[in-house]
């Protein structure tokens, strides 16, 4: 269930986490515009926005979290849209695209796609819509919660308040769907089938990811008095090109020898093909209520087994070749729940006891980003996959 900028799960051993390497420096983001915030409140936001939309300069996207996987993608779509060479449906206009990143590292990456690069603590002056995708997406806890807290909850509330302070009309926070995951989910058997954005958190989430998830979208939802419109994307599984933490997971389970199916792999399962979650940021741009989740997925969930059998092709493996794929058709010991459960708690580290949670079924409802967005998912699993390979394919040509 993976997040946006979020979404990957990383397995901290593997280094994904750049830590802030040299701070970036404050010569940049000085094309602030001076805008006073107006003594008039318009009737409405949106209008606002589609006055500033009609007089043709376009919306300042500021975006934090421009260097992860989402954002990079998110990124190369707004630069796009600026260009006049996308068109995003909702009408979406833009005319300034900023990135709040911390690192020179993350500035570099960020610039490559034509945003501004600006400090972390430079003013959101002049930005109309922030999009917030940064997180630490550590899938087990052993960096301990306060790797989690900051980037999710601190961060969270410093760009909040400086939004509000700065008149941002729109707030539109990356989260998870696995913020729905309970963490005793293995011992109650839970089944999670078609989640709507009502439905309650669990009291013990699945990990201080999903914690940390669970406390941002409370901060960004609850602020009722607020009069910036503040929306939480919830995609579930993110897959997709330059994904470095879930397919990277994926790839060394495999590579290792450790993949096997559990339940033979044959249960249903949302997934949200990148593109896809930048089509939800972008409407959200433009769409959506104030103080609405909104779950955007690739349309009809998928049966587990043929869509990692086709994402790990994708990438170069064949699992049915692979004498590591011990759980074959027919063969899968199947044992019951309760069992296998037993024996992770008796052998299992915490990320092979957070696998176990991850199999099975997990499918959510995307109708209210349908209908109140105009989210269409417009890549189809089969496209995202051919994708995913002519990317793997071109990486490998160099
Ligand atoms: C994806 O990675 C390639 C290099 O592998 C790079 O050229 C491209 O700009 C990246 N695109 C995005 C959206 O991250
Ligand atoms: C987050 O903010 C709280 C309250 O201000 C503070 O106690 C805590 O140390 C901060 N955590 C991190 C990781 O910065
Ligand atoms: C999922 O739930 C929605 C209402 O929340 C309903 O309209 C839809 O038919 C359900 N879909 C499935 C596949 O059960
Ligand atoms: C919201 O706008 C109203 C009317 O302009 C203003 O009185 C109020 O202080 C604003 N609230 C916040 C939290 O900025
Ligand atoms: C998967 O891992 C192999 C090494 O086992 C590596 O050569 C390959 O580039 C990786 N593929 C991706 C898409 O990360």
């Amino acid at each position: 269930m993976g997040p946006l900028g979020t979404f990957l799960f990383v397995l901290p051993s593997l280094g994904v986490h750049l830590p802030p390497s040299q701070p970036l420096q404050h010569q940049k983001c000085t094309r602030l515009r001076s805008r006073a915030p107006s003594q008039q409140q318009p009737p409405q936001q949106l209008s606002q926005q589609q006055q500033q939309q009609q007089q043709g300069r376009g919306l300042c996207i500021g975006v934090v979290g421009g260097s992860g996987f989402v954002g990079q993608h998110l990124l190369e779509a707004l630069q796009a849209i600026k260009e006049g060479r996308r068109e995003e449906g909702a009408g979406l206009r833009v005319g300034e695209v900023r990135a709040y990143v911390r690192s020179e590292e993350a500035a570099e990456k960020v610039r490559r796609f034509g945003a501004e690069a600006c400090a972390m603590d430079e003013p959101l002056d002049g930005v109309d819509v922030v999009i917030h995708l940064a997180a630490n997406v550590a899938l087990t806890d052993e960096q301990g919660w306060s790797a989690f807290e900051s980037p999710a909850v601190n961060l969270t509330r410093h760009l909040l308040e400086a939004a509000e302070k700065a008149g941002v009309q729109r707030f539109i926070y990356a989260s998870s769907t696995l913020v729905f995951l309970d963490a005793r989910s293995r011992w109650l058997a839970k089944r999670y089938r078609n989640i709507s954005e009502g439905s309650p958190y669990p009291r013990r989430p699945l990990n201080f990811y999903a914690k940390s998830k669970q406390m941002a979208e409370r901060m960004v939802l609850g602020a009722s008095d607020s009069n910036m419109t503040r929306i939480v994307l919830r995609p579930p599984i993110v897959w997709g090109p330059n994904d470095t933490s879930l397919l990277r997971v994926w790839n060394m389970t495999v590579s290792s020898g450790r993949h096997t199916w559990a339940g033979q792999g044959r249960y249903l399962k949302s997934t949200c093909y990148v593109s896809n979650v930048v089509e939800g940021l972008l409407k959200a741009c433009v769409n959506g209520r104030s103080g609405q989740a909104y779950h955007v997925t690739d349309g009809n969930p998928v049966e587990w087994r043929e869509f990692f059998t086709a994402v790990m092709s994708a990438i170069g493996w064949d699992l049915d070749a692979l004498p590591s794929s011990l759980y074959k058709d027919g063969k899968a010991p199947n044992l019951p729940r309760w069992r296998s459960a037993l024996r992770l708690l008796r052998r299992g580290t915490q990320m092979e006891v957070i696998r176990h949670v991850l199999e099975g079924p997990f499918t959510v409802d995307d109708s209210v980003s349908r209908k109140e967005l105009g989210y269409e998912g417009r890549v189809h699993v089969h496209e995202g996959v051919r994708r995913l390979r002519e990317w793997a394919l071109a990486g490998k040509a160099t």
